[in-house]
Order: structure tokens, then C-alpha cells, then sequence
């Protein structure tokens, strides 16, 4: 039996787990096997009470330069519909726990669009964001079009889809895409940061806090502010928000037990 190759690596370390998209020799381009095993990596680690936050990570050269064009160069329409394989993203946006995208080099395509389905997006010097599916003579279809413009907006989400051309983490940053940029060297060291320091939070709250801010994307301010306060109050049932709140009156830290 021949095994499907790895293209996948996951290290479990104290609290979080980093992700390693694992196809160097073209870039991470994201084919269906790439992202069958990252999709359930991603599930798996949802599903273990010791993860608290995921970090993806790809190659200092790349997070990844997009969708497998070889793979999906000859397809017909119908083909493309039977394979669904943009419909293994919506199990992306199904993950509770926070995903940190720590970006290195090229973030294109379907590249940037997973990077935007990630939760927060920790960038290095070297990175380099785009949409360019219009020069392949399509267009972004793992959600481009949808989480750019709410990114940063209709003008800069048409120029970046209609030209095709690509930003450098600076700009990426002033544009509100990414939250911060680091020398490359220090990348990993940073998203692991930022993953320690979510994985030290209440993890209930960590979860409704996480599915209140995704909310404000998708539907009226006054549906969201009705999702936050029953998330808020629900929290009062967790014994977390009793010792959080117990601990800063005792001026004590608290001991978190994730019920
Ligand atoms: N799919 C398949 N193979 C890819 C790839 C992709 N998206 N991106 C790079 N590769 C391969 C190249 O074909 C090359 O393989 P060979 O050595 O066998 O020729 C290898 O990776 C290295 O790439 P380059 O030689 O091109 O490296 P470079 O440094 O000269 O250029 C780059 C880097 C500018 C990122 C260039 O590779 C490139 O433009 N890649 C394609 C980017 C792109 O168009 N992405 C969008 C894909 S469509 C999509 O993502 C749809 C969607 O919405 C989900």
C-alpha cells in the first residue's frame, strides 16, 4: 500500500501545538492531500483538552504560494464541483480554539486565504500577501474575495483581487491584515508567544470569546450583541469565572480548570 506523504508536521508543546505545512519543494502549495491532513490535524487537536491554541507555520521561502495549480489545471467545472475541495475549509472555520498563522514568505492565494482563516496572523519581514488568481484566469475561491474585503476593506480588497499584485508585510500590517511583523528569525518564537500566552487564558472564555468576535463578521450588531451577552452570561455558570473573579478580589492569580 503506497502512503499518502507527509505534508503535514505537528509538534505538541506545553498548552499549544504548532502546525507545519510540509510541501517545501513547490512552495506549500495546497493540494487535496495537504489539506486533508491539515484539516484533520486541526480537528484533532480541537478535539484535545491539553491544546489551547494552534499555531500554522509554514517554510521561511513560504507559507504557502496557493492552491495546487497543477493539480487543478486540467479540471472541468464539474470536476471541480464533485471534488469540493474548498469545502474542507468550512471545517477550518468550525475550530474553537484560537489558530495563530505565523507567515513567512509567500502567503498567495489560497496561501493568504488560509493564513485569513486563521485567527491572527504573526508575519515576518520576508512575507509577502496576495490574491493572484486573476492572472491564472480565476479568481480566489477559499474565500479571498470575502475575508480580504472585510480585512481591509472594498478599495484595497478590489485593487489586491483585480491586479493580482502582491503586499510586503509592512503594508500588509498598516492595512489591518496582520497584527504584527518580526525579523524572520524570531517568528517562531513570537507566534509561540502569543500561543503560551492564549493558552494561559480561562479556556471556556477563551472559546465564547473566539466565536463572539467571528460572529460581528457575519451578521446585524444587534444579533451580535445578543450572541456576546448570552456568551457573557453563560460564563457565569463556568467555576472559571468564579475563581478568576475570586482571585483578583483575594489579589491572588488564578489557578484556571477549564470548567
Ligand atoms: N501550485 C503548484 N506549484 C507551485 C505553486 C502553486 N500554487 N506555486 C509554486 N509552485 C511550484 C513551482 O511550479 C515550482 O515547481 P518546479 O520547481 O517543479 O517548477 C516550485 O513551486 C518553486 O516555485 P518557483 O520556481 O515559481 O519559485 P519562485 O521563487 O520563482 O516564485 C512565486 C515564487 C512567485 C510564489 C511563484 O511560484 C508563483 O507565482 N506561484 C503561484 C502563485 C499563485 O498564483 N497562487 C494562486 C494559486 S490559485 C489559488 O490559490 C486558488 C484559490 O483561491 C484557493
Amino acid at each position: 500500500m503506497v502512503m499518502p506523504a507527509t505534508h503535514v508536521l505537528c509538534d505538541r508543546e506545553n498548552g499549544f501545538a504548532v502546525v507545519r505545512l510540509n510541501r517545501p519543494e513547490v512552495l506549500n502549495a495546497l493540494n487535496v492531500n495537504l489539506m486533508a491532513q491539515l484539516v484533520d490535524t486541526l480537528e484533532s487537536l480541537d478535539q484535545d483538552d491539553t491544546i489551547r491554541c494552534i499555531v500554522v507555520t509554514g517554510s521561511e521561502k513560504a507559507f504557502a504560494a496557493g492552491a495546487d495549480i497543477k493539480e487543478m489545471a486540467g479540471a472541468t467545472s464539474i470536476e471541480m464541483l464533485t471534488r469540493d475541495q474548498f469545502a474542507r475549509w468550512d471545517r477550518i472555520r468550525k475550530i474553537k480554539k484560537p489558530i495563530i498563522a505565523a507567515v513567512s514568505g509567500f502567503a498567495l492565494g489560497g496561501g493568504c486565504e488560509l493564513a485569513m482563516a486563521c485567527d491572527m496572523i504573526v508575519a515576518s519581514e520576508s512575507a509577502r500577501f496576495g490574491q493572484p488568481e486573476i492572472t491564472l484566469g480565476v479568481i480566489p475561491g477559499a474565500g479571498g474575495t470575502q475575508r480580504l474585503t472585510r480585512a481591509v476593506g472594498k478599495a484595497k480588497a478590489m485593487e489586491l483581487v483585480l491586479k493580482g499584485n502582491m503586499i510586503n508585510a509592512e503594508e500588509a500590517l498598516r492595512l489591518g491584515l496582520i497584527n504584527k511583523v518580526v525579523p524572520v528569525e524570531s517568528l517562531i518564537e513570537e507566534a509561540k508567544s502569543w500561543a503560551r500566552e492564549i493558552a494561559a487564558q480561562p479556556p471556556i472564555a477563551v472559546r465564547l470569546a473566539k466565536e463572539s468576535v467571528l460572529k460581528a463578521l457575519d451578521t446585524t450588531i444587534e444579533a451580535g450583541l445578543e450572541f456576546e451577552r448570552k456568551n457573557f452570561y453563560l460564563l457565569f455558570s463556568s467555576e472559571d469565572q468564579k475563581e478568576g473573579m475570586n482571585a483578583f478580589i483575594e489579589k491572588r492569580k488564578p489557578d484556571w480548570k477549564g470548567r
